[in-house]
């Protein structure tokens, strides 16, 4: 079952225009001159219930606007949206009970409160019943391990600390769906991976449907199968992460570390130098061959040590933004 569906979304931004200068402020008192910022530019996709879906892309991609539609924030300029078959920008009650945005920089916990008090104060505006409170608090108490910080003054608690706790707020209300926007953003690694963690056992546990958007393509690689790419307002990838490092990396390194002297010329016709200072080489080979030419440079060539480098899924990402950038 389709949990979230957009079709055809758009989302534009009015940013006045001034002229510089003081005679352009002067000018912009009289006639004001509007253009349209393009954040989000017909995209449309479906996800199912249970799904943990990367939405990556660039700085000013669209995928906090994006999440903000969702999520009953802002409304679309165009399109058509439905999650667990509400339109969220009508904020249903029902809906919002059932949904949470997150975001990393977003503070929403008292500063000289300890966090218990703001979920206390999330589960009346919610209104979860003590009995399902507590569950929950126990449950998500353990799963994120800050029984002991509950109570500290949030002042007191590290930014790592911090964002588990706000993170706790946002989902008090047990929401089957979640947007996380940079929900690791500025965490040392250690803490990235414990939310990581949390996420995957949230997925997992509940059914949750989720949609993450992250820097850190770690988050990704571990948390999606699927991701969405979205630059410059449109989807460029909709569909396995794997099929995505395939379609955009087609090339392997294979670095060889020869005990004897080897001919480029006879190096050449297996691929594509990359750089070959004796003894070291590095040739850029097809993926589907990477195989075959590894042991004919075995078989052929007297080898001290051979490896096969993977892409690195943030140097793919990276391609695939600069590409379909232009
Ligand atoms: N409130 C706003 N007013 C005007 N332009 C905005 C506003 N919010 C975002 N934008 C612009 O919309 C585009 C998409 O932004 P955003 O959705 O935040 O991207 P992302 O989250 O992928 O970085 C950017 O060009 C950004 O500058
Ligand atoms: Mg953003």
């Amino acid at each position: 079952m389709s949990v979230i569906s957009i079709s055809h979304l758009s989302r534009y931004y009015q940013v006045h225009q001034k002229e510089p200068g003081m005679i352009g402020s002067l000018k912009s008192l009289f006639v004001r001159k509007y253009e349209n910022v393009k954040a989000v530019d017909d995209i449309s996709f479906e996800i199912n219930e249970g799904e943990l879906v990367g939405f990556i892309g660039p700085n000013g991609a669209g995928k906090t606007t994006t999440l903000k539609c969702l999520s009953g924030l802002l409304y679309p300029t165009k399109g058509e949206i439905s999650v667990l078959g509400f339109d969220p920008y009508q904020r249903n009650p029902k809906l919002l009970r059932q949904i949470a945005l997150v975001m990393g920089q977003k503070n929403q916990l008292w500063w000289d409160l300890p966090a218990v008090d703001t979920f206390i104060l999330n589960k009346e505006i919610y209104g979860i019943s003590d009995e399902k409170y507590n569950t929950v608090l126990r449950d998500l108490s353990s799963l994120l391990e800050v029984k002991e910080i509950l109570k500290v003054p949030v002042k007191k608690l590290s930014l790592g600390q911090r964002m588990k706790l706000e993170l706790m707020a946002s989902i008090i209300h047990s929401p089957k769906v979640l947007f996380l926007d940079e929900p690791t953003i500025g965490l040392d690694v250690l803490m990235q991976k414990k939310l990581r963690e949390f996420i995957k056992e949230y997925n997992i546990r509940f059914k949750a449907t989720i949609i993450l958007t992250s820097h850190y393509m770690q988050d990704v690689e571990e948390l999606c199968k699927r991701v969405i790419v979205i630059n410059f307002g449109k989807i460029i990838f909709d569909g396995l992460l794997s099929s995505l490092v395939e379609k955009y990396a087609p090339y392997k390194k294979i670095k060889v570390l020869f005990r004897k002297y080897a001919d480029p010329k006879k190096i050449d016709k297996l691929g594509t130098i990359d750089s070959f200072v004796f003894p070291e080489l590095t040739l850029n080979v097809p993926n589907k061959k990477v195989n075959s030419i590894a042991s004919v440079i075995l078989r052929n060539f007297e080898v001290e040590d051979l490896t096969i480098e993977e892409q690195q899924v943030e140097d793919v990402i990276a391609q695939v933004y600069t590409r379909e950038g232009k």
